[in-house]
């Protein structure tokens, strides 16, 4: 292995404009801003027009983050896009992504990990380049949620989570021995007893011989289903053990990091994991009450809106941890 180190050197972010309040969803289904506000933090979130599709969120994202590299798209090594909402069955939305980018012939493809999706990918190209393999990659995390979800009492418990959005970073070999900056460790977790707890089981083509059918539809089956319970009884478990576990193989003192940023899957897990660990709440940023769960997208957005303020400089640590279906989970921990 060579001393090469990972370092992001650029980041980008894009949501659409439809901006979707509680009192919005309150109109199509039985529920209200107040409950979805105690119970997730969430106050409103994007949703596509119609038109948009992964790809263009992808695309804007990924441009402002090839921008803010001060790189060119053509040196480029690599794509890998993180999503659990496809443009397609097949191919992924990475090639759809490729073709808009007017890339050269690099590999690409699209990783499954779902909320911890752009974590999982950060590692896969945080391998590709300490092996010397490559040297530039760009790591996109892009959710249409909202074409996927029942606006209905029945959908109610998703309906209201989630939101669409896109988050894109540069990776690149960071070989000059000076320069301390770059990715120090990443632990990544799965925990596939629980893949059933949240998932969408249709169309697939594990169980029905037709992936879909109308009395699929009917029941509701190609919409998520969540334990939300057990979700949130896992995550305030598995975040706190990863973002140890990574600390320690960086060597890293949790009250050295600088920012925390969680995942913005539910404001409430988010305040539990700081509180169970003495994170104090200003080094946890959250954009969960504007653009809802972003899922693969959130992690990179959180990261983007850091970077361009004043939240994260030269020099500081920064911790990122994700909990996700699968179950997965993972943390990553960089000196910016
Ligand atoms: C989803 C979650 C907010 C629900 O909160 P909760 O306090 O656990 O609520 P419950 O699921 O027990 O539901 C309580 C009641 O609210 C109802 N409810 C569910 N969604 C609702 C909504 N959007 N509006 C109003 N009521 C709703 C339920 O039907 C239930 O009614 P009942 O008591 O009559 O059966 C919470 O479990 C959670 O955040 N889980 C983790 C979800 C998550 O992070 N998912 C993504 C992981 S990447």
């Amino acid at each position: 292995m060579t001393s090469l180190r990972s370092k992001i050197t650029g980041t980008g972010m894009y949501v659409p404009a439809g901006v979707v309040t509680n009192h919005d969803l309150a109109k199509r289904m039985d529920t209200s801003d107040e409950w979805i506000q105690q119970r997730s933090g969430i106050v409103e979130r994007r949703h596509v027009d119609g038109t948009e599709t992964p790809t263009d969120l992808a695309e804007h994202a990924a441009r402002r983050a090839i921008e803010a590299a001060g790189v060119g798209a053509d040196e480029l090594d690599a794509i890998i896009l993180a999503t659990l909402s496809p443009e397609a069955e097949f191919p992924g939305t990475s090639f759809f992504l490729h073709h808009r980018l007017g890339v050269p012939e690099i590999p690409c493809f699209d990783l499954r990990a779902q909320c911890s999706g752009f974590l999982y990918s950060l590692a896969c190209a945080d391998g590709f380049i300490r092996s010397g393999t490559m040297r530039r990659i760009l790591v996109v995390g892009a959710e249409v949620h909202s074409t996927g979800l029942e606006f209905s009492t029945r959908g109610r418990d998703t309906a209201v989570l989630f939101g669409d959005g896109a988050g894109a970073i540069v990776v690149e070999a960071n070989g000059d021995g000076d320069d301390r900056s770059g990715l120090l460790a990443i632990r990544l977790h799965a925990q596939g007893e629980h893949a059933r707890r949240l998932w969408i089981e249709a169309p697939g083509s594990g169980i029905h011989p037709t992936r879909i059918t109308h009395e699929l539809i009917d029941e509701g089956r190609h919409f998520p289903r969540m334990e939300g319970r057990m979700v949130f009884k896992h995550a305030v478990t598995r975040m706190p053990e990863v973002l140890r576990e990574t600390l320690d193989a960086a060597s890293v003192k949790l009250d050295d990091v600088d920012l925390f940023l969680f995942h913005q899957a539910n404001l409430r897990i988010n305040e539990f994991v700081a509180q169970s660990l003495g994170i104090p709440p200003e080094k946890c940023p959250s954009n969960i009450e504007r653009y809802g769960n972003c899922s693969a997208a959130s992690i990179p957005m959180l990261l983007d809106e850091a970077a361009r303020s004043d939240r994260l400089r030269p020099g500081q640590l920064v911790a990122m941890t994700a909990f996700g279906s699968g179950f997965t989970w993972a943390t990553a921990v960089a000196r910016w």
